[in-house]
């Protein structure tokens, strides 16, 4: 097994950024964002509302309708957003709120659930008629010059999902929108500053939809769009420096997008403290470990140690052909070499009296909200089966990416100086090209897939087509042969797979419909470099039922 310890250019200690960064002064914390919270109703509407606030450059955060409003009220929140949701206020355990919610003097927008709430609770009326409007809708605007609806036309598209209808606003609300079945269908009160729409401005089928929403922002609430992920920099690298103090973190690279951006926002924030342990299991793609060792080392200055475990795991992997069963043991030996690399560098760390507490992770805000949603604050256990090493090490979480979406980790990750190759990068499971060889896995078939793998997504980027296609993973069938004639001979060789699929969270996921001629162009290179692979097939199948890996 080969070790190293790398250190780049530009090395730094916590109190000397990098050269050609603007320093970032730790003596003055930054002041906290101005934040918008979106009430969550249920039904995922909520994420997406809390992104495009977030893009009209609004800082924005979720919270659960069963907060208390006091408790909602002391985040000195400048807006709050009431999120759609699946109940009708009428159902016997509808999510409900105090009114005081609206009485506070905080501006208040209210969509489809958050809507009708808005109106029943302030004594306005919501019917059930039997008016059900799902899908796209015609939205006659009454009040063009509106708070929200200035600049927009009287008739335009919007998207509905409703079953209840309002049929009379609340006293000192101006009604401002209908439609063909509902004739309250937005109103607005100015001097309470409280707005609300029947439809989901939020969805992209909702022509102006953003225009209304940031016309609630901008115009209804006064706030300035100030929030960038530049701030969220600044923030970080004053709360990391604040949380980790003198001692020293270690942070897992995968050669993803979260964990490079997370090591890369804490090595800028504690400098040398901090080191990152990337393990070479022999199944990443061409490249890519080259990447991780050169590229972000260059472009961080951090100091990386790599771990060359290629010989081990395909040891462990001789003779498997079951998937299950080698994820298993990728997992367990990727364990195994990372906790190793952890407990020298923890032994490291004793001999010069700094003690290794913190342990980085790439945890992004769909993870927080979809598990509850906590404060950041966990401890985690690491159990060592390393000899001489104390039974469990307790490291506090560093968790810089907590508040961020994926597109803003991109975001931070380009402002941070990552080359695009990593921050662009498509999603790619753990167990790498493992899971991608369907059959035993072996150096000789690894090496040919890579070489397949490369050349499509040469072909993808060259073609432009890396933003439309969600990932593309190229599969061996190793276990198959079929007949080919090459040159002037038979040949008994291996098909290749390609699985180009388009989506937005991979739960579910479509065959991309991609030109003809760049799929020519990738199958005659494949066949024509790659020896021993004499056929290239297309999947086209949707998930469900198909999943987007093959093992
Ligand atoms: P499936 O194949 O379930 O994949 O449709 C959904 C997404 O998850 C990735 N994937 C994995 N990622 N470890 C990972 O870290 C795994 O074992 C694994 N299996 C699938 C897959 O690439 C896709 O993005």
């Amino acid at each position: 097994m080969r070790q190293g310890t790398h250190s780049g250019p530009g090395r730094i200690g916590r109190t000397e950024p990098p050269a050609g960064r603007p320093p970032v002064s730790s003596a003055s914390p930054a002041a906290a964002p101005d934040v918008v919270l979106v009430v969550d109703f249920g039904a995922q509407y909520a994420q997406l509302i809390a992104r495009r606030v977030r893009e009209a450059r609004v800082y924005s955060e979720i919270v659960p309708s069963t907060m208390p409003v006091a408790e909602m009220l002391a985040k000195n929140p400048k807006a709050i957003i009431l999120s759609g949701g699946p109940s009708s206020v009428y159902a016997e355990n509808a999510p409900r709120l105090d009114r005081a919610l609206f009485e506070a003097g905080v501006p208040v927008f209210g969509m489809c659930y958050g809507f009708q709430l808005m109106a029943t609770t302030l004594g306005g009326t919501v019917d059930n008629t039997g008016a059900r409007e799902y899908g796209r809708t015609g939205l006659h605007v009454s009040k063009t010059g509106s708070t929200l609806f200035e600049g927009t036309p009287a008739e335009q598209p919007v998207w509905m999902s409703h079953g209840d209808a309002c049929s009379a606003a609340p006293e000192g609300f101006t009604v401002t929108a209908s439609t063909d079945l509902v004739p309250v269908a937005a109103f607005e009160n100015d001097e309470k500053k409280l707005y609300g729409v029947q439809h989901h401005p939020e969805v992209m089928h909702s022509t102006y939809g953003q225009q209304v929403l940031e016309h609630f922002l901008y115009r209804g609430a006064g706030i300035e769009p100030t929030w960038t992920t530049g701030n969220v920099i600044e923030e970080q690298v004053t709360a990391i420096r604040a949380q980790v103090g003198t001692k020293r973190a270690i942070c897992g690279l995968s050669g993803g997008v979260d964990s490079a951006v997370a090591a890369a926002l804490v090595q800028k924030a504690i400098g040398s403290q901090l080191t990152c342990v990337y393990v070479d299991h022999g199944l990443m793609r061409k490249g890519e470990t080259e990447q991780v060792e050169k590229d972000f080392v260059a472009a961080t200055g951090v100091q990386l140690k790599v771990v060359d475990a290629e010989e081990r795991f395909l040891a462990a992997l001789a003779g498997v052909s079951d998937p299950e069963e080698k994820r298993k043991i990728i997992g367990r030996e990727f364990i195994r070499v990372f906790e190793q690399a952890q407990a020298e560098i923890v032994a490291e760390g004793s001999a010069d009296g700094e003690e290794v507490a913190f342990l980085v992770q790439g945890t992004l805000y769909p993870d927080v909200v979809e598990s509850g949603g906590g404060t950041g604050t966990a401890n985690i256990k690491s159990h060592h089966n390393v000899g001489g090493l104390p039974e469990d090490l307790e490291f506090q979480l560093v968790e810089p990416l907590r508040q961020l979406f994926k597109d803003e980790v991109r975001m931070v990750g380009q402002e941070l100086g990552l080359p695009d190759e990593i921050v662009q990068r498509q999603p790619f499971p753990g167990p790498g090209l493992g899971i991608r060889i369907v059959g035993e896995v072996t150096r000789d078939r690894l090496d040919l897939l890579r070489e397949a793998d490369a050349i499509a997504r040469e072909e993808l980027t060259a073609a432009g087509l890396d933003r439309e296609i969600w990932q593309c993973p190229v599969v061996l069938l190793a276990d198959v042969r079929s007949v080919g004639v090459q040159g002037d001979g038979r040949t008994y060789g291996h098909p290749v797979v390609l699985r180009p699929v388009s989506s937005e969270d991979a739960m579910t996921a479509d065959w991309t419909r991609m030109p003809y001629d760049v799929l020519a162009r990738i199958s005659t290179r494949i066949t024509n470099e790659v020896s021993d692979v004499n056929r290239v097939v297309l999947d086209v199948t949707s998930k469900p039922p198909g999943t987007i890996e093959w093992e």
